[in-house]
């Protein structure tokens, strides 16, 4: 989804001929990086990090999520969201998504105990979730919000960029995403405390501290783990991130273009902002999930969401078999304040289920000419003759 070229060489090019790869606290890549990030997603601070699971475990820890919490994630989001949560010592409770395939704020709600400590919507696909709902029920439990932000790089939900919503975002930079440098990830808050403990947590031997990235700080530095970028990757991003606008631009118009030619013969998944999402992919509503899967076994074509591995889940079995860490007394799910830990099991969100099972994605290419969507209209509507 990501374009690349000349001008990430050239950066590339630059850091190397300036021969300092590491990451330097001012006027090396990363100090520009940060900056223009902050300036682009308007937030007052952004830590960049080695991957989007980093920003999301950063982020929890930094939280104050740990053994006895619970953290509601969505049924239908990628893997790395619940093992975050694991990572952290707490436990991941699944949610229901409703029909705009994002978590269900009612279900939510109803998932709520007195250990509730954060919900993560997931914008999955670049369809942000319903945000409002999920902040206003935030906001009546007294819970914060994590926005998985890592597949809505630049997406927006009423005119904020996502990531910026809840409490803290989380972004991925991975070879799958908007912009990328192969791997990579951020964390955006307006927070200040969040932002100290991620930063200690997310480079914990305080190496990368040069200059006066600690002074002023009102954490202790604790242990925590190695997630910092690097000047290669933050010069590749800076670049990219000028592209992000065109992509989402491209993307946006090629949508456009191909849900005209589909209408009245597919109908499409409802969305909470079709202005903000990001246009990654189209989804076609079947009338059942033996519709979709009949459509699917005879034209391929689509992505069926419950078909998609690690992000379902039913496919999470790490979860379903409890094995939250390699050494038993670092398992999370065996910590005696974890031991209301509910059962993850295929079936145990009916409504994903059902939902997941009976819509089908299409990926929109970005350098599509007319003749393309007209091409792919065409292919999309003839799989239903079949
Ligand atoms: C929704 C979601 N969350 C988190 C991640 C983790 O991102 P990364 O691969 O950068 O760790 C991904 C990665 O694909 C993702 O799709």
């Amino acid at each position: 989804m990501y374009r690349i070229g000349q001008e990430e060489i050239d950066a590339v090019a630059r850091v190397i001929n300036r021969g300092e790869l590491f990451k330097t606290t001012e006027n090396g890549e990363t100090f520009y990086f940060e900056q223009e990030m902050r300036d682009f997603f308007d937030v007052t601070r952004v830590i960049p990090m080695t991957s989007g699971m980093a920003a999301l475990e950063s982020a929890l820890v930094a939280m104050g999520v740990g053994p006895g919490d619970e953290v509601i994630v969505s049924a239908y989001t990628y893997i790395a969201n619940a093992v975050a949560v694991i990572k952290a010592g707490a436990i991941p409770v699944v949610a229901e998504v409703d029909e705009s395939l994002s978590i269900d704020a009612k279900d939510v709600e109803k998932k709520i105990t007195p250990r509730t400590k954060v919900i993560v919507p997931t914008h999955m696909l670049g369809y942000p979730s319903n945000m409002d709902a999920i902040m206003e029920v935030a906001k009546k439990h007294n819970l914060m919000v994590l926005e998985d932000s890592c597949q809505a790089v630049g997406g927006s939900y009423k005119g904020k960029r996502l990531g910026t919503v809840g409490d803290v975002g989380a972004l991925s930079f991975n070879f799958w995403k908007n912009i990328s440098a192969g791997e990579g990830g951020a964390l955006l808050t307006n927070n200040k405390d969040i932002y100290e403990k991620a930063l200690i947590y997310h480079d914990c031997c305080a190496v990368a501290y040069f200059g006066k990235q600690l002074e002023g700080l009102s954490t202790p530095l604790f242990c925590g783990d190695e997630f910092r970028t690097n000047e290669i990757t933050s010069a590749i991003m800076r670049v990219q991130l000028t592209r992000l606008d065109g992509i989402l631009a491209d993307l946006r118009k090629n949508k456009k273009l191909l849900a005209q030619a589909l209408s009245g013969h597919f109908e499409f998944a409802p969305q909470n902002d079709p202005e903000g999402e990001c246009s990654n992919v189209i989804t076609l509503k079947f009338d059942s999930p033996e519709r979709a899967h009949d459509y699917f076994d005879k034209n391929g074509l689509i992505m069926i969401p419950a078909m998609m591995g690690k992000h379902i889940y039913s496919a999470w079995d790490m979860l379903i078999e409890k094995r939250g860490a390699l050494h038993p007394r670092m398992n999370p799910f065996f910590f005696e304040e974890n031991k209301n830990a509910p059962e993850y099991k295929a079936g145990s969100c009916p409504e994903s289920d059902r939902i997941l099972n009976s819509v089908g994605h299409v990926n929109i290419g970005i350098n599509w000419s007319e003749a393309d969507i007209e091409a792919k209209a065409k292919e999309l509507i003839d799989g239903l003759k079949k």
